[in-house]
């Protein structure tokens, strides 16, 4: 049905909507189960209580009014008794609700372990790790088990509680009504009584069955109320009302007094740079100084706490995040591919690439000969995240895709981390080339790599701590000069 598939949807929409880092805190295989199951169980439940809705009314209305005109004061009374039942029914229903909400949430976590487990075979193996992840899965597959029974039965027992409700208000109603009869009432005969009695239970069939319904529909509104969590959740990453435009970038990145932190860890610390258009900035420093973080920033990856981020004079958060992140080519510290053509991987995110411009692009990143050595060239598929290619070539087809987008402002995260030295110098010239006529940030743990840019900032705990060209440092009896003779003296 069209609106579970629009739903499904909408859930897709948002995960990619939400910023990055909704998904520090939210595991992967929760907000799976949120799109299958969960959406699973609101349908099983819409067209459980829809061919109820549609069913029953006309018969339960009809028996009432036949029971009003046989005899008001007995139906009243009847009706009195039902709102009780119904009440017990009620509290069911609720009680049935919080167990399915736990088992849903189970199942996201069943979900959230096959995704790791997937994902980390190659270390679980690697390190006979088969058991303790096996076992962890049991527990969790046990406890859902345990919590899909206790619900279940909670569900079974709708229906003879219903059953019991209904015989309790039958007996009572004889009782009352006997007692009428006996009385020698003479406006309600024992004929009368006797007919009475059988639309009253006539009337019973459809309550017992909505009430079974309706726990049903509890069941599947703790699935919905799971669903809405996901879609509520508020986006602080957005476009401004009124936005700037950037066409093309033309003066200066300049970083402003910017401070950032992930929850309470302070990261960045007051950083203040410029970089002016075609050059290139270099950040170097020690692993967790927060260099992947700055360059986060730009993108908006994350927005920063205090100071700001303008791009030819305009605060980032002026501008539309597609007009953003369209300046900007990334190259990351671990290359992301897609279980795709390699063609396909080279031109996401670029509309209407010609053949011949993604092969000038793998060209520009070495990657044109081991793409042409392949079974189908630019037509193989290259495995799940790119498993089928090595690190270097993986992080190549990454370079190709920045090269073909073609952007004025190029963020290079460790892009040659994963190659050999000679396959290094090979994209590093590539790269050079690339960067000649753009503005760069490149973040490598190599020095080789950045001894040409036009500033190089150290990093450490989220401050710049030196600055200035290679050459400028080397003279510095400083934390880069320490660095550079580590190197040097490991070639
Ligand atoms: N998503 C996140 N949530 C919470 N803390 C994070 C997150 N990402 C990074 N951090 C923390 O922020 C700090 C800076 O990380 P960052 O990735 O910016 O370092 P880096 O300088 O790029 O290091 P490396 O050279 O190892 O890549 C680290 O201490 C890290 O623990
Ligand atoms: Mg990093």
């Amino acid at each position: 049905m069209s609106i579970f598939r629009d739903l499904r949807r909408k859930i897709h929409q948002k995960t990619l909507d939400l910023p990055l880092s909704y998904y520090s805190e939210q595991r992967k295989g929760d907000i799976m189960s949120r799109m299958t199951s969960d959406v699973q169980e609101v349908e099983w439940s819409i067209l459980n209580s829809l061919e109820m809705i549609f069913r029953e009314p006309f018969a339960v209305i009809l028996s009432i009014s036949v029971l009003v005109v046989m005899n008001p004061q007995l139906t009243l009374f009847a009706m009195i008794l039902l709102p009780v039942s119904g009440f017990i029914i009620g509290q069911l229903g609720k009680s049935l609700k919080r167990s399915s909400s736990k088992v849903q949430d189970m199942m996201g976590m069943i979900l959230s372990s096959i995704e790791e487990t997937l994902g980390g075979l190659r270390i679980i193996k690697a390190f006979n790790a088969e058991e303790h992840i096996a076992e962890k899965f049991d527990n969790l597959n046990q406890n859902h088990t345990k919590l899909t029974l206790k619900m279940a039965r909670k569900a079974d027992s709708a229906s003879p509680l219903s059953e019991f409700l209904g015989t309790t208000v039958m007996v009572t109603l004889a009782f009352y009504g006997g007692r009428l009869v006996l009385q020698g009432d003479s406006s309600f005969t024992g004929a009368e009584f006797f007919g009475y009695i059988i639309v009253f239970a006539r009337l019973l069939s459809p309550v017992k069955a909505f009430s079974t319904a309706y726990a049903i529909v509890l069941k599947g509104a703790a699935s919905s109320d799971r669903i809405e969590q996901v879609l509520s959740v508020k986006n602080l990453i957005v476009d401004p009302i009124n936005p700037k435009k950037i066409d093309r970038f033309s003066k200066s990145i300049v970083y402003k007094n910017v401070h950032f932190s992930y929850e309470q860890q302070t990261v960045l610390n007051g950083i203040d740079f410029t970089i002016e258009k075609g050059k290139t900035i270099a950040l170097v420093g020690e692993s967790g100084g927060g260099k992947s973080t700055l360059a986060d920033l730009l993108p908006r990856f994350y927005d920063l706490e205090t100071g700001e981020i303008l791009i030819d004079d305009i605060n980032i958060k002026d501008l539309t995040l597609n007009n953003l992140r369209s300046l900007m080519g990334i190259v990351t510290q671990e290359s992301i591919l897609f279980n795709e053509s390699i063609f396909n991987n080279i031109t996401l995110g670029t509309k209407n690439a010609t053949k011949e411009q993604v092969i000038e692009a793998a060209k520009i990143a070495n990657a044109h000969d081991f793409i042409m050595q392949m079974e189908n060239g630019y037509e193989t598929t290259i495995g799940d995240r790119g498993s089928k290619l090595s690190g270097g070539q993986r992080q190549r087809i990454s370079i190709a895709r920045a090269v073909l987008k073609n952007p004025s402002i190029l963020i290079l995260d460790e892009a040659t981390s994963a190659l050999d030295t000679e396959s290094e110098k090979l994209v590093q010239d590539a790269l050079f080339k690339l960067m000649q006529n753009r503005t760069s940030i490149v973040i490598a743990h190599r020095l080789s790599t950045i001894q040409h840019a036009d500033e190089i900032l150290v990093i450490q705990k989220g401050k710049i701590v030196e600055r200035g060209t290679h050459s400028e440092l080397i003279k510095l009896p400083g934390v880069y000069k320490k660095l550079s003779d580590l190197q040097s003296f490991s070639k």
